[in-house]
């Protein structure tokens, strides 16, 4: 195969940016089909895309694909990945891989065996931060706290599901990815405020070694703050996800005779890199940067911080 046939699955928010980067990548990607269930996305879809065909249902195209992105909403990830590895399709499906772990059980089944790549969103761990910072937090010395916020003012999307599934599983996912400690169990709470569904959430990780982990989403704050801190006896690190930041404060000093030190990264296209990772897989046999197991290990610590905030009880973690 020189080029992966896609189909981009969902012509809403995040669908949009996803089929630009399937333009983007035109050496290694060949854009075959939208796929996108509403008339009103068809049209903006067909008007946008012109040379690229557009459909109400996956099944439609399923014979002209190699491979898709699903970027439709959480609630229908489970069929769409499953229908796609049923025929064969390497899947990039955006974050979380599905709603509980009842539907990842059946993903693992249905995915175990099959030879194709299957990669999941999880884009923040594409930032630079972690490329400068990943090996000082898999040596840190326990024990030691890390602390992730991950609030907004409300924009009112996403809210056919809880923070815990749109925002949290970044951070989830992020804490099993960049430190070493695994999670044990985890105590959360939850606020409704403006939906049905957490509108904001603590969740709180006991994790091996005595280190623990506080995890804050929200999407009714009054400003909007990403950033990620840790502290051990040595000091503290701090990212600042919006400024582009990294901060280490020491318990000795640099040479210039301070004890903090500020550093710029990179801002970079998240999701271009996630493109050009999922088409290197593919086309290289290679595995995907953000597998299966990923996936359904953020899927399981959602799924406990939600049964803890629904029972008010800590919830013991079994990751695979
Ligand atoms: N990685 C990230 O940082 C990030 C950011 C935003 C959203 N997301 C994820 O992306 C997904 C989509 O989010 P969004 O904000 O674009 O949602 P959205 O509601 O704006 O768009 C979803 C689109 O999918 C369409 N759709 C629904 N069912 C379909 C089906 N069966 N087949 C084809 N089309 C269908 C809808 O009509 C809609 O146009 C969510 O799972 C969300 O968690 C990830």
């Amino acid at each position: 195969m020189k080029k992966v046939r896609i189909a981009v699955l969902g012509y809403g928010h995040l669908g949009k940016w996803h089929c630009q980067k399937v333009e983007a990548n035109k050496d290694s990607a060949e854009f075959v089909a939208i796929v996108e269930k509403f008339p009103a996305g068809q049209e903006a879809a067909r008007s946008n895309h012109p040379n690229v065909k557009v459909v109400g249902d996956i099944k439609d195209i399923i014979n002209e694909i190699d491979g898709a992105f699903v970027v439709t909403p959480t609630s229908t990830h489970f069929e769409l990945v499953k229908y796609l590895l049923e025929n064969n399709k390497h899947v990039f499906c955006e974050k979380p891989l599905c709603s509980n772990d009842s539907e990842a059980e059946d993903l693992t089944r249905i995915a175990n065996g099959k030879n194709v790549v299957l990669q999941v969103g999880h884009s923040e761990r594409f930032h630079e931060a972690w490329e400068k910072l990943k090996d000082q937090f898999h040596k840190l010395t326990p024990p030691f706290s890390i602390r992730i916020n991950r609030v907004a003012p409300f924009k009112g999307r996403a809210t056919d599901v809880d923070v815990v599934q749109d925002l949290a599983i970044h951070d989830l996912d992020l804490m099993l990815y960049l430190f070493k400690q695994k999670p044990l169990q985890i105590k959360a709470n939850g606020y409704k405020i403006r939906t049905q569904n957490w509108d904001h959430a603590n969740i709180h990780l006991s994790l091996e070694q005595n280190c623990d982990a506080h995890i804050v989403v929200g999407r009714n704050s009054v400003k909007e703050m990403r950033d990620l801190e840790v502290v051990t006896t040595d000091g503290m690190i701090t990212v600042d996800l919006f400024t582009n930041k990294i901060y280490h404060a020491t318990n000795s000093q640099f040479e210039d005779g301070t004890f903090v030190k500020e550093e710029s990264y990179q801002k970079r296209d998240h999701l271009l890199l996630e493109h050009q990772h999922f088409y290197a897989s593919i086309l290289q046999s290679s595995s995907p940067v953000i597998g299966l197991k990923d996936g359904l290990n953020a899927v399981h610590l959602v799924d406990c911080a939600l049964k803890s905030i629904g029972s008010g009880s800590p919830v013991p973690v079994k990751l695979g």
